[in-house]
């Protein structure tokens, strides 16, 4: 990310969120509190009232495409849903052409999901002011509503940040949900967070600034208030040998007897899809300790809020 990147306006608030880079504790924490107050079973807004929020997904997807369509929804806004694999990208049109194509039918917001690093960034600068763009998910590198969403889930169940000890285990070095998470559980003073995987899944040397790292499963767990586990990315390129399903699972599978290294009432999270008798057994998807479902849940709160954020921004910076 350019340093010169402006996804904040001159009055220090979001115009574009791409990234969880930059933001401190302080914006992270009224995100948090917004989404909170979309959290429950009647959350509803009227923030996107009039306006009209694009959902460009350029990667499959089943709850983040959901959970954002429903937040704008449940925002006032209209919804348009492109799968730009299957729509004019395909015909050699470029992701700009598409967007002002769209921008000419009034969208004012850009949802977008991409595996090529950098799209969201473009579109924004390309943009300026009049639309705002939301990252879906950029690549292997970020994938900021989620980021949002594994905190605000901690932040329900343990009760705050500055004493727990976070474990994120699996395919580390291809995760975007990862390298999110760990942006904004260390910019919200988590402590110890600790990343598991085999050395194959290790990340760079200065990536996950402050994270312990762990190749053995259960001294990674050991005593931990959190447990992430995380998909096998196979659809991105990096790993040097196909992976052997049996031997993950038998090495870095969260099982109920592995578990129980983790703190007694450590919480279980998952992003999604899972991959059930992979990375994580069924017992302790749907056991007592899953908040996976709630993960869910507060995808949608905290979507709205970011929505609603960008929107009051942008009518601020208009008046
Ligand atoms: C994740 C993603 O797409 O980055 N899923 C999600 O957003 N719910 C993780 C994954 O695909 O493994």
């Amino acid at each position: 990310m350019n340093a010169a990147f402006p996804q904040l306006d001159v009055g220090g608030r979001l115009r574009h969120l791409v990234t969880l880079d930059g933001l401190g504790r302080g914006a992270l924490e009224e995100l948090l509190e917004r989404a909170e107050s979309f959290a429950g079973p009647a959350g509803r807004g009227d923030a996107l009232k009039g306006l009209t929020v694009a959902n460009l997904f350029g990667e499959p997807s089943t709850r983040t495409r959901a959970s954002f369509e429903l937040a704008a929804l449940r925002q006032g806004a209209l919804v348009v849903n492109l799968d730009n694999a299957l729509s004019s990208r395909a015909k050699g049109e470029t992701l700009l052409d598409t967007v002002r194509t769209l921008q000419a039918m009034r969208v004012d917001f850009f949802v977008i999901r991409d595996a090529e690093p950098g799209v969201q960034e473009r579109v924004a600068r390309a943009v300026g002011d009049t639309a705002c763009v939301v990252s879906a998910g950029e690549a292997h590198l970020s994938h900021p509503t989620q980021g949002l969403l594994d905190a605000l889930t901690i932040r329900q169940c343990r009760g705050g940040f500055d004493r727990i000890s976070v474990a994120i285990v699996g395919d580390i070095a291809r995760s975007r949900v990862a390298r999110s998470a760990h942006r904004a559980l260390a910019t919200l003073g988590v402590p110890d967070i600790r990343i598991v995987a085999p050395r194959a899944m290790m990340p760079e040397a200065d990536a996950f600034a402050g994270a312990s790292r762990c190749e053995s499963l259960d001294e990674g767990l050991a005593g931990a208030d959190v447990v992430m586990m995380l998909r096998i990315q196979h659809e991105r390129a990096g790993l040097a040998e196909p992976v052997d399903l049996a031997a993950y699972r038998r090495d870095f599978g969260l099982t109920a007897a592995r578990l129980a290294h983790a703190a007694p009432n450590a919480i279980v999270m998952h992003p999604g899809p899972m991959n059930r008798g992979v990375e994580i057994d069924p017992e302790v998807a749907d056991g007592a300790q899953s908040v996976i479902l709630r993960q869910v849940a507060n995808g949608v709160a905290v979507r709205m809020a970011v929505l609603a954020e960008l929107a009051e921004a942008r009518r601020v910076r208009a008046a």
